[in-house]
């Protein structure tokens, strides 16, 4: 049977984790569950890219704009950030998973630097998946932080990472929303209605999927029209 898959497996998944705040509503529960489970996801999705060979997972975690949340919302998520900091890094080690936290550290709280530190230093060996944490997170930030030391477009690409091939939002959204504008130039975006909570193997798994399913010409003709 003919394939329908034009693609490979996307190298770089970045994803938008939406709607935990939704979730925890429609269960009646306070923002925080929504957040904690969430955070169960995240799990799941690296385990999904693990198994389906994606090289390098990005995930908003933070973003420079949540700092506008209500105090008690943004002080949990730290402490989140900061659990999973301490709970998780042993086992990425053990499994090969580079942690990389990208974003501000200025304005992060002082306890969780040397955890991000030591993530980043245990884990740089990991050649399986590059796990990218983007917290205190701004493309617009990022991209005038690295346009200064960088004298092209190749070397900021360079600077920034590598460009993304497949952007998912859950929550029916569907928005950048400030979240790796340059290296989205070319991605394929899938927006998945489940809320992130609920996001599992088989989600990564048919994002992967509609992802393949694409034609990705960057610009060009495709290549049986490119004659006459
Ligand atoms: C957006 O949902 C989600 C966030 C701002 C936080 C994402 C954080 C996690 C998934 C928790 C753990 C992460 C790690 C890396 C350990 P929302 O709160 O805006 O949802 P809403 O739009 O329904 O209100």
């Amino acid at each position: 049977m003919k394939s329908t898959y034009h693609l490979p497996v996307p190298e770089h998944v970045a994803i938008i984790m939406d709607g935990n705040g939704r979730w925890a509503s429609a269960q009646g529960l306070p923002r925080t569950e929504g957040h904690r489970e969430g955070a169960k996801a995240v799990r799941r999705a690296i385990e999904g890219c693990c198994r389906l060979g994606v090289k390098t997972l990005t995930l908003y975690a933070f973003s420079a704009d949540n700092w506008k949340r209500p105090r008690a919302e943004v002080s949990a998520l730290m402490l989140l950030f900061r659990h999973y900091l301490l709970t998780e890094v042993e086992e990425c080690r053990k499994e090969g998973i580079r942690i990389s936290v990208i974003g501000r550290r200025d304005r992060l709280p002082g306890t969780l630097l040397p955890l991000i530190d030591e993530a980043e230093r245990e884990t740089r060996g990991g050649t399986r998946l590059h796990l990218r944490l983007a917290v205190d997170y701004s493309a617009r930030d990022a991209i005038f932080t690295a346009a200064r030391r960088v004298s092209s477009a190749e070397e900021l690409s360079k600077e920034l990472g590598p460009d993304v091939d497949l952007l998912v939002r859950t929550a029916g959204e569907q928005r950048l929303s400030d979240f790796l504008l340059w290296e989205c130039a070319y991605a394929e975006m899938v927006f998945l209605q489940q809320c992130w909570p609920d996001f599992d193997e088989d989600s990564l798994a048919d994002a992967v999927a509609q992802y393949r399913g694409r034609v990705r010409n960057f610009g060009a003709v495709p290549v049986t029209a490119a004659v006459g």
